[in-house]
């Protein structure tokens, strides 16, 4: 293992440009990360390519097309040491096309970190990125309220102050609790690792320190191992390598598992992190695994492997409580949009609406009604169009959670509340 402290995955959310990258490429270089002359070397080329202040986002955004557009595509993983943990940090897209990818980068993290410019202040997607946040099980956040050093004037307590009090109202509309809320620069680094001396009057954690402050996250080692496979390769002189992370239980070399819903069994060769190999693999890992009986075709992204003797949960349908969070009309009987659960895309139809919750108590305030509009908390039951791993949320909480999309942005999240198993 390259370290003995916690592992925690890590997100960095938030609205389009607001300085995702950058914070995320500020940290691994500030904590030693990533080698200096990178990002001198980042600098020079984006200067020359029209992309100048571009050199920290470009160490998270790799792909041609991320730094001709200056937007992050793709979900990039890094590895960063702190003093106190090891994180695997998830840098997710802002642009509203790429809110998938967002999801899929949240529902593997124990805590996020939401990106606000103060310039700017909350926008569309920071608000999107809090509630699904939230709603996809990330309990520990962090806020940064970035660019501090381009408001007018430079370094304003009151700027501060004035995004820092539409922050806290949405903050409100969620459960969070305890939430830092920090003045700081991506691009500068004042209070990401070290304390601003431009900013004399804040007197809170640096984002390093909220980050060090954070609860470490309690294991799920005891539970039968889960774990959704994010993509399948194929390596020469190796053979099958499914990758994903382990959401819980213990995976092992030299045991077989199953994977589901494609119903095969192979067995665990090998394991590796970060290019190193392991004992073996607990949640929050991020592996790669050498599997021997199975075919690159055989398995995909959407399967979840688990103990034979205690194979994941595949649906017939299921029973969910959602909040509708954005729909432009109502939601009714037949309604299918596209379920985004663990790392699985699949369209589902609501076949029945059970009843209609008081988003503030959780209690039933009418039985079987006819439509479901933003705002709504509801009891549905769920018919996926095709075989889904779905497990109940109380039992596998990483397993049991879901994002819903429809026409480009994301109308409700929820979890699962009981399944009707399918029978292989
Ligand atoms: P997406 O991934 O496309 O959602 O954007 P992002 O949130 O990752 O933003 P990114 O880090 O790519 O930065 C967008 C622009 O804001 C770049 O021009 C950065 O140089 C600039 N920027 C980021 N942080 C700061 C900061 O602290 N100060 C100033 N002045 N500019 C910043
Ligand atoms: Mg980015």
């Amino acid at each position: 293992m390259a370290t003995e402290k916690p592992h925690m995955n890590l997100v960095f959310i938030g609205h389009v440009d607001h300085g995702k990258s950058t914070s995320v490429g500020r940290m691994l270089a500030d904590t030693g990360n990533v080698d200096a002359y990178l990002i001198e070397k980042y600098r020079k080329m984006a200067e020359e390519t029209g992309k100048a202040t571009f050199e920290f986002a470009w160490v998270m955004d790799s792909l041609k097309e991320e730094r001709e557009r200056g937007v992050t595509i793709d979900v990039a993983h890094k590895k960063f040491n702190t003093d106190k943990y090891y994180f695997t940090v998830i840098d997710a897209p802002g642009h509203r096309d790429f809110v998938k990818n967002m999801i899929t980068g949240t529902s593997q993290a124990d805590a996020a970190v939401l990106v606000v410019s103060a310039i700017e202040g909350p926008q569309a997607q920071t608000r999107e990125h809090l509630f699904l946040a939230f709603t996809l099980g990330v309990r520990q956040l962090i806020i940064g309220l970035n660019k501090m050093d381009a408001v007018k004037p430079q370094w304003s307590e009151e700027k501060f102050n004035e995004a820092k009090a539409e922050v806290e109202k949405l903050l409100k509309l969620t459960g969070y609790k305890d939430v830092p809320i920090i003045p700081y620069s991506a691009y500068t680094g004042d209070n990401a690792t070290k304390r601003s001396e431009n900013m004399p009057w804040y007197k809170g954690p640096t984002i390093l320190e909220a980050l060090n402050n954070l609860k470490e996250p309690a294991k799920a080692t005891d539970l039968p191992l889960r774990l959704p496979i994010q993509d399948v390769y194929t390596i020469t002189g190796i053979g099958t390598v499914p990758v994903g992370r382990v959401e819980c239980g213990v995976l092992k070399p030299d045991t077989k598992v199953m994977f589901e819903p494609s119903h095969v069994v192979g067995e665990v060769k090998s394991i590796e992190m970060h290019h190193e190999q392991l004992p073996q693999a607990i949640p929050g890992d991020n592996v790669g695994f050498n599997v021997r009986g199975i075919a690159k075709n055989d398995v995909r992204r959407g399967d979840v492997a688990g103990p034979v003797d205690n194979p994941p949960t595949v649906a017939k349908s299921f029973k969910a409580q959602v909040m509708v969070l954005n729909h432009p009309s109502v939601i009714t009987v037949g309604y299918t949009p596209v379920f985004h659960c663990h790392t699985m895309q699949i369209a589902c139809t609501f076949v029945e609406l059970l009843a209609k919750l008081d988003p503030a108590t959780g209690s039933v305030k009418e039985e079987n009604p006819q439509f479901l509009k933003t705002g709504d908390a509801a009891i549905v039951r769920i018919q996926p169009s095709r075989p889904m791993v779905i497990e109940k949320a109380k039992e596998f909480p990483q397993l049991g959670r879901f994002a819903i999309r429809d026409m480009g942005q994301t109308v409700a999240a929820g979890v699962c509340l009981d399944v009707e198993k399918k029978v292989q």
